[in-house]
Parts: structure tokens; C-alpha cells; sequence
């Protein structure tokens, strides 16, 4: 691991008192400012923090949060009156009624990893666990990467049988029109007492019964194709049997939402050992894209009227684009460097490190980011094809090269790379 300390203010406030702040650069794809605390002459200087939702984190080798990520941490936009994403998350909800589902809409994105990964079972070497997967705080503490990061806490909580929790949940992934670090899902969740439901026939009889109950809606999406579905049979470490719900959207089987019946560990580790239920999370964005005919993933992050104006709380109607802007295609061919060569003898460069990169250079011009195979002999070497768009503008070739300069000069700066084109 590398990390560059870049100080940019040193002061002094009194002879006892200093105070420091800068840039921290983790492997050059975090960035993010730093403040050394005040300290006494007598006293050590406390160690690095990141300050997040008014609370300071100590910083460490885990660390890999970029400014964009955390400046998107107060956007909230499942709580945005008038969002396409919070008049999904009402619509959902409103066939989830009260008393029975409690909604918990406002619960912080920090979380341990004990809370993300270990109460749900995840084993040690899961690959949801890597720093390439999950955006880390530090060793113990990450952005939860799933709504499913509460559902241990909210069981012991046992303040409602059912729960709806929609929130903001973070992933490192590819970039795309239909994938963003950061996006919204709703984990929804039902328990039964085994004992109360034998006079009514059994579990079984008795989910069949409410379902049958459940408020219905004659919703038709936006979309002009006729809406197609699979459910496929899936694994998640908290549920079983589990499946999940695929759309067709754009050519391409799409993740709609996981779902299964909760292992029975949940309920026994929240003191609830006699109920049985079942849990789904289901992708917000997702639904809102078929539902409005939402086409870009980004466009959830446009503060732009023309997009936030079309739309009115408890209406679907379908999004009018107010018009295609050009792309501009910019191609990047790299050798790795070998590990002798590299600083700290770190070579390893996941295809998740290029669109952290994107991402932090170019923010949302970038609108899709793919790898592709260049012959090369030996040495490892890597090509991508990087596609500039903004949603809002036309965007001028020259500022397309310059993000495309940025975007190389990081790859070398801070990965040893040797650009080859
Ligand atoms: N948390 C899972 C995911 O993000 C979805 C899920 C939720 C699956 C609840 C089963 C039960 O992929």
C-alpha cells in the first residue's frame, strides 16, 4: 500500500497548539482531506481521521473512500420530494402497510462490518468483503454495501413484525447505464411466530391468507416494451432457499431484486428463535428506470430542472430526454508494472481501480467504461475504452482529452503504469 501525505496548511495557533491539514492519496484512487487534531507539544500528534456525517474516523490501510463517494452522502435522494426514486420507494411501500411494516428510511450508510457482513452469515473469504468491492472507512467500519446490513438489528429491535428500510448503499463497480457506486434498495422483511400461526393452518397457510390481503395496484411502467421477468434460483448467505428477480432492460437480463426465506441463524442471534419469515431487497433505481423510462442511471444525480422538473410525487409518467448530447470515445492502453518495479512491490490493479479513477477524474461525464484485449507478449497490459457523454451538455473534444490526460497521468502517478497509447 502507498500512501502520499501532501500537507497543505501548517498552523500555528498558539505555541502549544498546531494544527494540520492536507491530502490523503491511498493508492492515488482515494483522495480525501485530512485535520491533525490540535496537539500539545508533550503529546504525540493524533493519528489521521476522516471527518463523515459529523463524526471523526481514524484512517488506515483499509481505507479506499474517494471524495465523490462521501460527498454524495448527504444527497439522500430516496427522501427527495418530487424524485422518480422517492415516489418508487411510497409506491412500494404503500403495499406494505402499517401496523404490520414499520419503515425505516433515514438510517446511516456507516456501519461495521460486523453489521454489513458477519451478522448475515457472510464467510471470511467472501469476494463482497474486498477493498475492490466495498468502499472501506477503515478496518472495521465500511459504507454498507446492502440494505441487508440492518436486518439483524432491526429483528432484535422487534418494534413491528415486518420492516421496509430503503437507503443509499455503496458498491464498487463497473461503469455503465445501469450501474452507479452508489444506489438505493429497499430490504423488506416479515416474521411470523411458528406457535401463533399453528391454530391458523401453519405458516404457510397463514403468508397465503395476507398475501391475499395485500393491498393490489394496476400499475403499468412507462416503458413501451411489454415488461418481461424470470426468477432465478440465487445464493445469499442469510436466506434459503433464496432466488432472485431478473427484468430484460436495453438487451441485457437485469438484477431486479434477491429474496429467500431467512436462515434460521438471524431470528435465533435477535432472541426470536420461534419465528420463521422471509426478507427481499430490491434495487430502487432499477424499478424507477422501467417504471419512468429512466434510460441512464446517472440521470437519478441531475440537478438539472429539466430532469427534476418532470416529475410529481405519487405520478409515474414517462422521462422525455431533452435531447442526445454526442459521446466522445477515448481509448487507454497500459503495461502493469512488474513487482520489482513497483512502488511498495504492488502490482495487483482490479478493473474496479480504473473505474474509481473514472470516476473521480470525470465524475458522471463518464457513461460507460469497458476493457478490452490489446495482443501483448509477457508483460501484463490492459486497454480501455472510456466513453465521455455528459447527460446535460454538449461536451467540446478538448475537455474530453483533458479528463482522458488526467485520467492517464493518475494511472501512472499512482499506479506505475507505462501508458502505450
Ligand atoms: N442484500 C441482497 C443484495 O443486495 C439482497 C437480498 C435481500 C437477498 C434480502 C435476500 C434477502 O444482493
Amino acid at each position: 500500500m502507498r500512501l502520499a501525505f501532501t500537507p497543505r496548511n501548517l498552523s500555528r495557533t498558539s505555541g502549544a497548539f498546531v494544527g494540520l491539514s492536507g491530502v490523503i492519496r491511498v493508492r492515488g484512487i482515494t483522495q480525501f482531506r485530512f485535520q491533525w487534531r490540535k496537539y500539545s507539544t508533550k503529546e504525540p500528534p493524533s493519528p489521521p481521521t476522516i471527518q463523515l456525517e459529523g463524526r471523526h474516523y481514524l484512517i488506515d490501510e483499509w481505507t479506499n473512500l474517494s471524495s465523490h463517494i462521501s460527498s454524495a452522502l448527504p444527497r439522500k435522494l430516496h427522501l427527495q420530494p418530487s424524485h422518480p426514486l422517492s415516489i418508487t420507494r411510497r409506491l412500494i411501500e404503500s403495499r406494505f402497510p402499517g401496523p404490520t411494516y414499520q419503515y425505516h428510511n433515514d438510517l446511516s450508510p456507516i456501519v461495521s462490518v460486523h453489521q454489513n457482513f458477519d451478522s448475515l452469515g457472510f464467510p471470511i473469504n467472501h469476494p463482497g468483503r474486498s477493498r475492490t468491492d466495498t468502499y472501506y472507512i477503515n478496518k472495521d467500519t465500511v459504507l454498507r454495501t446492502h440494505t441487508s446490513a440492518h436486518q439483524a438489528d432491526t429483528f432484535r429491535s422487534g418494534t413491528s413484525d415486518g420492516f421496509l428500510i430503503s437507503a443509499d448503499v455503496y458498491r464498487r463497480d463497473a461503469i455503465d447505464r445501469s450501474h452507479y457506486p452508489i444506489f438505493h434498495q429497499m430490504e423488506g422483511a416479515r416474521m411470523w411466530s411458528r406457535d401463533a400461526c399453528k391454530a391458523r393452518g401453519g405458516v404457510p397457510a397463514v403468508i397465503r391468507e395476507e398475501i391475499e390481503s395485500m393491498p393490489k395496484h394496476g400499475i403499468n411502467g412507462a416503458s413501451e416494451e411489454p415488461l418481461r421477468v424470470r426468477w432465478v434460483e440465487a445464493y445469499f448467505p442469510f436466506t434459503s432457499p433464496s432466488w432472485e428477480l431478473e427484468v430484460y432492460w436495453q438487451g441485457n437480463w437485469l438484477e431486479l431484486l434477491g429474496c429467500g426465506v431467512v436462515q434460521q441463524s438471524l431470528p435465533k442471534n435477535a432472541d426470536i428463535p420461534d419465528k420463521i419469515g422471509w426478507a427481499f431487497g430490491v434495487g430502487l433505481e432499477r424499478i424507477a428506470m422501467l417504471l419512468f423510462g429512466i434510460p441512464d442511471i446517472r440521470l437519478f444525480w441531475s440537478l438539472d430542472k429539466r430532469f427534476l422538473e418532470q416529475f410529481k410525487e405519487g405520478e409515474i409518467s414517462r422521462f422525455v430526454p431533452f435531447s442526445k448530447f454526442p459521446s466522445c470515445y477515448k481509448d487507454v492502453a497500459f503495461w502493469l508494472p512488474s513487482s520489482s518495479s513497483a512502488a511498495g512491490g504492488q502490482v495487483s490493479f482490479h478493473e474496479n481501480d480504473m473505474m474509481e479513477i473514472v470516476r473521480n477524474v470525470a465524475g458522471d461525464l463518464a457513461e460507460d467504461v469497458d476493457e478490452f484485449t490489446h495482443p501483448n507478449t509477457g508483460r501484463k497490459s490492459l486497454c480501455f475504452r472510456i466513453n465521455y457523454r455528459s447527460l446535460e451538455r454538449t461536451l467540446k473534444n478538448d475537455e474530453a482529452n483533458s479528463l482522458q490526460k488526467a485520467v492517464k497521468r493518475v494511472l501512472v502517478e499512482e499506479f506505475g503504469v507505462e501508458v502505450r497509447g
